[in-house]
């Protein structure tokens, strides 16, 4: 092949679009977009909604994620973080100094008493959510309702929910996997968000490794459970006498997704992060496993409620919930493991679009109108009722911080990706300029 370097006018215009074209392509903001206020409308409902156990654990990491990123794992700084609150987090992180206040009014624990879970529930996993809320709520000196007993403090309430869960209170399996329910053992997929994260951040705050491969085992433990070989996904709820769901509940799939990630961003930012190489390559693995048997499922870009069965299959309908959270976890886990072009970024940008797309004008404040997937007062639809996971519901507390956590795991995504991306997108678009110049 002979280059010619003589550039003709049409050559050299053509090459400065291309250039520009492709330059544009890198810099702008790309796909449907929702903006900040929009986000606060989703927080609101989600503030109003949360009340059940696992609904507040997880309003708190959305709060984190989206407000205060310092004291989410997520952040790229290492743990534990600062005991001083930094002054321009106060205001977002209120709300959750407010959570661990409320949990703590309404705490039965004693300091000599037997080991209680942070609040009443048939779950013996869901109220461990609150478990990092309180740790930090200690960590960073927060004050105490007047409620609370003489002598009671925040320690004590954490160490008293993490004590109850190796308590004869709480059944396990023959191997040592903590059952979700304290009546029976039985494993949820729900289980992988609720408890491992707590576990491994009381290992961090304690100086404590031995808890961080606890948490890792406990992920391995579900898995080895819940896991369908022939699927990949994972099942719902097993080995209970009653009340199983042998279903691949999208949600379910997501909450063990975004589990792993916290354990696997919890031990990469913490002071153990060089000898547990072995357990994070695991959790990176096992995520992604998941990312490709979910989105094998992909048609339409919302799930339906078991991922694997169409909407018009008996008890299945569409579930923009679980599609949010698995979303998230995809972007989550581009960022968290450092693959810029992890492989299933195209089917979470899909389901972004499909999510927020919209008939209106994109500027409309903090309101939602013309959103096929939004009410008008910004409630996430159609979503799996999160109190009766086998039926349609309307309004769910979980399902808006997916959302939260959806929007804050893109946006991290993009700033990410922004530093980087402009200089390839520059180096590119010039190259494909001069080439097609020279040919
Ligand atoms: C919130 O939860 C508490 C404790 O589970 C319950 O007593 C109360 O009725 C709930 N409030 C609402 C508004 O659902
Ligand atoms: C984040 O901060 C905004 C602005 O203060 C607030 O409206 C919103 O409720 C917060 N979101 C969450 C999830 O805390
Ligand atoms: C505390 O005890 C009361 C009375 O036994 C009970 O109704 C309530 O649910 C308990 N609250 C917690 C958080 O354990
Ligand atoms: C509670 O906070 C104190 C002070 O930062 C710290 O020394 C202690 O280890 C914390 N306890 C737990 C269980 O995190
Ligand atoms: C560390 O955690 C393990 C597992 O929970 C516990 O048995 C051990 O006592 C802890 N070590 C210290 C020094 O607290
Ligand atoms: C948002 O909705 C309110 C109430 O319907 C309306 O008054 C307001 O003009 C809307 N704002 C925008 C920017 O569309």
């Amino acid at each position: 092949m002979k280059l010619s370097f003589s550039f003709g006018f049409t050559q050299l215009l053509l090459a400065s679009i291309i250039c520009f074209a492709s330059l544009a392509q890198f810099t702008s903001a790309q796909g449907v977009q929702i903006s900040d206020e929009q986000i606060y409308t989703v927080s609101a409902r989600l503030a109003e909604s949360a009340n059940a156990s696992w609904e507040m654990g997880t309003r708190a990491q959305a709060i984190l994620e989206l407000n205060a990123t310092r004291y989410s794992v997520f952040d790229s700084s290492s743990l534990p973080p600062p005991n001083d609150v930094p002054s321009d987090l106060n205001n977002a992180m209120q709300p959750y100094w407010d959570l661990a206040a409320r949990i703590m009014d309404d705490w039965n624990g004693t300091t000599d008493g037997q080991p209680q879970p942070l609040m009443p529930d048939g779950s013996a996993a869901d109220p461990a959510s609150n478990g990092i809320t309180i740790l930090l709520a200690n960590w960073t000196g927060q004050s105490l309702p007047d409620s609370v007993d003489q002598g009671v403090d925040y320690a004590i309430a954490a160490k008293s929910q993490l004590d109850f869960l190796y308590s004869d209170n709480v059944p396990k399996t023959s191997d040592g996997a903590i059952s979700h329910r304290t009546s029976q053992v039985q494993l949820w997929s729900d289980y992988v968000y609720m408890v491992p994260p707590f576990l491994a951040y009381y290992g961090v705050l304690t100086n404590n490794r031995t808890m961080l491969v606890e948490a890792y085992n406990q992920c391995k433990l579900y898995r080895s459970y819940l896991r369908d070989e022939a699927t990949g996904m994972w099942r719902h709820v097993l080995l209970g006498r009653s009340g199983n769901d042998e279903g691949f509940w999208s949600t379910g799939n997501g909450w063990a997704a975004a589990g792993m990630l916290r354990v696997h961003a919890t031990i990469k930012n913490s002071q153990f992060a060089s000898s547990l190489k072995g357990e994070k390559k695991d959790l990176e693995k096992w995520v992604e496993e998941i990312h490709k048997a979910v989105y094998s499922h992909d048609s339409t870009h919302i799930f339906t409620n078991y991922a694997d069965q169409p909407a018009t299959a008996d008890g299945n309908f569409y579930d923009a919930a679980g599609t949010a959270l698995i979303a998230a976890t995809v972007f989550r886990a581009s960022s968290e493991l450092g693959k810029r072009k992890y492989k299933y970024l195209g089917n979470a940008r899909d389901a972004w679009d499909a999510l927020f797309t919209t008939t209106a004008s994109l500027d409309q404040g903090s309101n939602f109108t013309g959103y096929a997937h939004f009410t008008e007062d910004g409630w996430l639809q159609p979503v799996v009722n999160p109190h009766s996971y086998s039926v349609e519901g309307s309004e769910s507390a979980e399902g808006q911080a997916f959302v939260v956590m959806l929007y804050a795991a893109r946006r991290d995504w993009e700033n990410g990706a922004s530093g980087a991306k402009a200089r390839i997108g520059l180096a590119v678009s010039m190259a494909a300029g001069v080439l097609y110049a020279l040919l």
